[in-house]
């Protein structure tokens, strides 16, 4: 039996001011995505948004419904609309900003697993890191250079 660490690097961001000016604005964006929510049941409202190299910004919020797992988390909408509408463009950064509706969120809000599971496989296709910034409604930002960080022992093509 061996023991190995997997090593993740995060960096973390006193606030939102404290992003560079173009991530600030993205996160703004992601702000506002988050705004337009549409979660009646948790109450927890997630916002993403999406900087293309092709200079698109691609916005999504998660979409519940009564049959609970069919709704969406925020990342995903935004992802697979990237996916359908510019399938050639590659992501360069995703913000996040997600909160309760019911109680400030002060702290960073990851992407779920799921979510980690479907931002990975566009990372793997257009084989180039996407940058991942996540916080709360306020409070510190957190950020990844690349989706792997997030998801370590990831499941993936190869296995197939
Ligand atoms: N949610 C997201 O949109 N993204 C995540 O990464 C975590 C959870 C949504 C799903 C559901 O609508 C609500 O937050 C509570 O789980």
């Amino acid at each position: 039996m061996k023991e190995i660490s997997i090593e993740s690097k995060l960096f973390i961001f006193d606030n939102l001011e404290a992003l560079p000016e173009q991530v600030y604005k993205l996160m703004l964006k992601a702000v506002e995505a988050r705004k337009k929510a549409y979660a009646p049941y948790s109450q927890f409202h997630v916002g993403a948004a999406l900087l293309l190299d092709n200079g698109e910004i691609i916005l999504g919020n998660n979409q519940e419904n009564a049959s609970y797992p069919s709704g969406l988390c925020a990342e995903r909408t935004a992802i697979y609309y990237a996916g359908a509408q510019f399938p050639e463009a590659k992501i360069l950064q995703m913000a996040i900003s997600a909160g309760s509706l019911k109680k400030e969120t002060t702290v960073p809000i990851p992407p779920c697993g799921a979510c980690r599971q479907a931002i990975a496989e566009y990372e793997i296709k257009q084989k180039t890191p996407i940058e991942i910034y996540f916080m709360g409604h306020f409070g510190k930002v957190v950020k990844s250079n690349s989706l792997e960080n997030l998801l370590p022992l990831m499941f993936n093509k190869e296995a197939l």
